[in-house]
């Protein structure tokens, strides 16, 4: 069984798409999606070590079923894939991954991004990317938010307005959104509360205090 954070991840994969898992790791969500009946999968690891322990963890799978690869990023992603999963890397990791090589993602029609930090980094960089942000979501895992991106290549790209918060959620102002900005709230707080914070990390947690009470404060009560 997947992780619920990996689970939101798979079920926004749908039917007919060849799906890459960049930084695939254990492996669990290509073959949850070959279980599923998808083929053409693609997962790769940019380190030795984790892609040989990748390997092993998918021997079951054949090559057409799931190819694996030892590569930085995108850069030998097969030009039949048409989506991209990048998750549990750290915002600005995902946005330099997908800069990094910009041809490749000319066949890439969708996005699925999951940073573990730093959901802004990867905001900005699709708004200088081909891609709009169509679909976000908060996942809560033990107490843990995980956020997730979901983005399509477009003509004419709609760019993102606001990359802090990301303006579908503003739109949509999901509970787990209220939620994990509330939690960032007090959690801010207790950081304010250490008399021995720097003065510059100070003024930064102000200004953010500023930010998301003004986002929350419709929501729940702090
Ligand atoms: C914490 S794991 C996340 C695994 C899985 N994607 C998930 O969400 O559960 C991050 C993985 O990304 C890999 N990684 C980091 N930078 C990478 C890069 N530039 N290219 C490919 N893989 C990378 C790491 O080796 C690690 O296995």
């Amino acid at each position: 069984m997947l992780s619920r954070r990996l689970q939101a991840i798979a079920d926004l994969v749908t039917t007919g798409e060849c799906v890459a898992d960049i930084g695939s790791d254990h492996g669990l969500l290509v073959s949850y999606l070959a279980s599923k009946g998808y083929t053409a999968l693609y997962a790769s690891e940019n380190k030795k070590g984790p892609y040989n322990r990748l390997k092993r963890e998918l021997t079951n799978y054949s090559s057409t079923i799931i190819e694996t690869d030892l590569a930085d990023g995108l850069e030998k992603l097969p030009p039949r894939i048409n989506t991209v999963v990048i998750a549990g890397m750290g915002g600005e990791l995902i946005a330099n991954i997908l800069s990094a090589h910009p041809r490749k993602l000319d066949n890439v029609t969708k996005l699925i991004l999951a940073p573990h930090s730093n959901a802004q980094a990867v905001r900005e960089v699709l708004n200088t990317l081909n891609y709009s942000i169509s679909y976000e979501e908060v996942v809560v895992e033990k107490e843990q938010f995980y956020e997730i991106i979901v983005a399509l290549q477009k003509a004419v790209p709609i760019k993102e307005v606001n990359t802090y918060f990301g303006s579908y959620h503003l739109r949509q102002r999901s509970a787990n959104f209220i939620k994990m900005w509330t939690s960032v709230y007090h959690q801010n707080t207790r950081i304010l509360s250490n008399k021995k914070i720097p003065p510059s990390r100070k003024a930064e947690l102000v200004k953010e205090q500023a930010l998301i009470l003004n986002v929350i404060s419709e929501g729940e009560k702090v």
